[in-house]
């Protein structure tokens, strides 16, 4: 199958692969970690600190009004990204802050029903916030099963979505093994019972299409920073219906209409939810990464990353590896793997003697690592710039690992 883009010539538009890595060419592979930035992302930063830095919401002079023209266009491409309305955006920190958000502004929705209902796939950010939650309000954290492909158990989630279901939080693609979950399949079920969905799409955003009418999800938080865009920046959508419903996370300026010593009345959205000065320049970087996705293609993104995980996961094979993936058809560009009796850090560290960038430990997933019965993983993850020659780097770099380390293949 052919590339459906031409990731040589997008490499060039990322200057951090002029570097070299211990006297070799930067692979970089460790992009559910985060994305290396395109020139486009960083001129366009560049260009707002040096021809239009003003906070915004505050100034009437030109260049306040500038800034903050830019800033408001920033929540509407993002929502145009995932087709949502600008006022269903909100920009937070990052995936983490979203959702942590929510487990402090959801409650009150949540009415009689004490269940919060997770996946055994989750990261630490889509789990510790809840967990804090059931902690705090005396709530019951359920997990729906996984399976020993690494895909979800749909009759579990089946059993364990009732009435008593407050919400239902999953990640849309697994950051630890690459599992896309069949996150309307999961929504369906909520709807049908009254339950609210969270849908952590951290690693599903920067690497095929999404759209949350299509996913039928109620909120999705994803981060800036896996996505070609800087780091610090974040965002979570929800339904605003339900946005309007839930009370402030932050409280402060700008997220305010009117204050008298004594009370405050609550911004329309998304300013409800962004209080005192946001991250401006990162906001309007964000929305110049999503005008880059979108000239390159989500489907096309998809499609050569999808090539490179089959490559790989073919060429893995053929060493003395376990991989951890649930196959092509359910599985994204993310693929953990170990070499027989040889630590995932060692085989990290000695990646990086080759100028290769992998991830190897539990990839923030303790529980799902200790539920696996291992201690990590060594990760590969795509990105739109990896190449076929990025998968036949790791393969040299894998065969004299086992070299070393006398592995018998
Ligand atoms: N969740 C991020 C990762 O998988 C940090 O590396």
């Amino acid at each position: 199958m052919l590339s459906a883009i031409n990731p040589s010539a997008l490499k060039k538009q990322f200057p951090i692969f002029k570097r070299k890595i211990h006297g070799k060419s930067l692979t970089y592979l460790d992009n559910a970690a985060t994305t290396q930035k395109p020139q486009a992302v960083i001129d366009t930063i560049t260009d707002y600190y040096t021809n239009h830095n003003a906070n915004i919401h505050r100034g009437v002079y030109q260049l306040s009004q500038e800034a903050t023209g830019l800033y408001e266009a920033a929540h509407a491409t993002i929502g145009r990204f995932i087709g949502a309305s600008a006022d269903e955006i909100i920009f937070t920190r990052n995936t983490t802050e979203s959702i942590n958000l929510l487990a402090h502004s959801l409650p009150p929705l949540f009415g009689k029903r004490n269940e919060l209902l997770l996946t055994e796939l989750e990261h630490h950010a889509n789990l510790v916030p809840w967990q804090q939650l059931a902690k705090r309000a005396g709530m019951q954290l359920k997990f729906i099963r996984m399976n020993s492909d690494f895909t979800l158990d749909l009759a579990d989630a089946e059993k364990k979505i009732t009435s008593k279901t407050a919400l239902v939080a999953l990640c849309h693609v697994s950051n630890a093994l690459g599992t896309i979950n069949p996150v309307q399949k999961i929504t369906q079920l909520a709807k049908a019972k009254g339950a609210l969905t969270v849908v952590d799409a951290a690693q599903s955003v920067p690497h095929m299409p999404v759209d949350v009418k299509r996913l039928g999800c109620d909120f999705l938080a994803f981060s800036g920073h896996k996505m070609y865009g800087s780091t610090g920046i974040g965002v979570l959508y929800g339904r605003k219906e339900l946005l309007e419903r839930m009370p402030p996370y932050m409280t402060g300026g700008d997220m305010i209409k009117r204050v008298s010593y004594h009370d405050a009345e609550w911004n329309d959205l998304p300013m409800k939810f962004e209080a005192g000065t946001p991250h401006i320049s990162g906001a309007i970087g964000l929305a110049a990464a999503v005008s880059y996705l979108q000239k390159i293609g989500m489907e096309n993104i998809r499609k050569h990353e999808e090539h490179l995980t089959a490559l790989a996961l073919e060429q893995l094979k053929k060493f003395s590896v376990t991989i951890y993936h649930p196959g092509i058809n359910h599985g994204a560009g993310i693929i953990s793997f170990n070499l027989r009796g040889v630590h995932a850090h060692d085989v990290a560290s000695l990646m990086d003697d080759h100028g290769i960038c992998i991830r190897g430990g539990h990839h923030c997933a303790m529980p799902l690592m200790k539920k696996l019965g291992i201690p990590g993983t060594a990760r590969i993850s795509f990105g739109l710039y990896n190449t076929e020659q990025d998968v036949a780097a790791v393969m040299i770099a894998l065969q004299s690992i086992i070299k070393k380390f006398g592995v018998k293949v």
